[in-house]
């Protein structure tokens, strides 16, 4: 069988990953901080699915933590052959508003994470000669809006450049950039996002099926749905100042929660 580590894999995109990689046939390996939480998913695949599943509860923010996802990516004897990088969150004032604190462990979690765990995984695919690294990043990307654009953009950017490195390994790395999906994501950072058109939510497995389908098609980067897959032809073409201008307002006109 082979086995996937997903980080962030108790809710939205993660959990939609869990769950299709173990329809998939694959083992699982879930990482997040929940232990409960992490124990109903845990269970819940392993009624549905009669492969292996292992929680990892670890804290991404943290050395520990990513030390401990890392160790179990090198280990020799339990070879992970996905890894998707995914758990993450974002922040509800403006970098000025913020404590330093938390834009520290968003970036821990957003930029760290990702290396280190990558830079975990890699060897060991390599030497196996196949294997591959999803790591989720968002269109936010391609729109600078303080330190969460600036991370995704880091996300995407590096993703690009790591596929185009691991060339002959047998070894890829995706990334999927979303746009606006339906998880717990703005309702932990508290961002009213009621005034976003309907049109405009993603659903998070078909988010999953989109992004699984183009890594299995060879795709560096996957932007599932249409208006997004447009959004990610203009973004990166428009004048710099113009981008900067689309910033600098809430997306789509939501509003933060007091
Ligand atoms: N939803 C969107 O509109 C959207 C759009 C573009 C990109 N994304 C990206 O998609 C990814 C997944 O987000 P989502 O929308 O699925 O959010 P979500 O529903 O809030 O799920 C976040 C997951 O990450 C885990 N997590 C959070 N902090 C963690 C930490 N410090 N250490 C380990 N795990 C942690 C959570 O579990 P615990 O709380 O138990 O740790 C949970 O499993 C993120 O990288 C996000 O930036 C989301």
């Amino acid at each position: 069988m082979p086995a996937a580590l997903v980080t962030g894999a108790t809710s939205g995109i993660g959990l939609s990953f869990a769950r299709q990689l173990a329809a998939d046939g694959h083992d699982l390996i879930l990482v997040a901080r929940d232990v409960e939480r992490l124990g109903r998913v845990a269970a819940e695949l392993r009624t549905v699915h009669s492969h292996g599943v292992e929680v990892l509860p670890a804290d991404l923010v943290t050395a520990e933590g990513v030390g401990a996802v890392g160790e179990r990516l090198q280990d020799p004897n339990r070879p992970v052959d996905l890894l998707v990088n995914n758990a993450g969150f974002t922040l509800r004032r403006p970098f000025v508003a913020t404590d330093i604190a938390d834009e520290e462990a968003m970036l821990d979690i957003l930029v760290l994470a990702v290396l280190r765990l990558t830079h975990a995984a890699l060897p060991g695919m390599i030497a196996r000669g196949h294997g591959a690294v999803v790591n989720v990043s968002s269109v936010a990307g391609w729109v600078p809006r303080g330190t969460y654009s600036a991370a995704k953009a880091w996300v995407t950017s590096f993703t690009q450049g790591l596929d185009s490195q691991l060339e002959g390994t047998g070894v890829r790395a995706m990334v999927l950039v979303p746009g606006f999906v339906r998880t717990e994501f703005h309702d932990r950072a508290r961002i009213d996002m009621s005034a976003l058109p309907s049109f405009m939510w993603l659903d998070a497995d078909d988010l999953v099926r989109a992004g699984l389908r183009d890594l299995r098609r060879g795709k560096t980067v996957s932007v599932p749905g249409a208006i997004y897959r447009t959004a990610a032809w203009w973004l990166p073409r428009l004048p710099r100042r113009v981008a900067v201008g689309l910033g600098r307002r809430h997306p789509a006109g939501t509003r933060r929660r007091r």
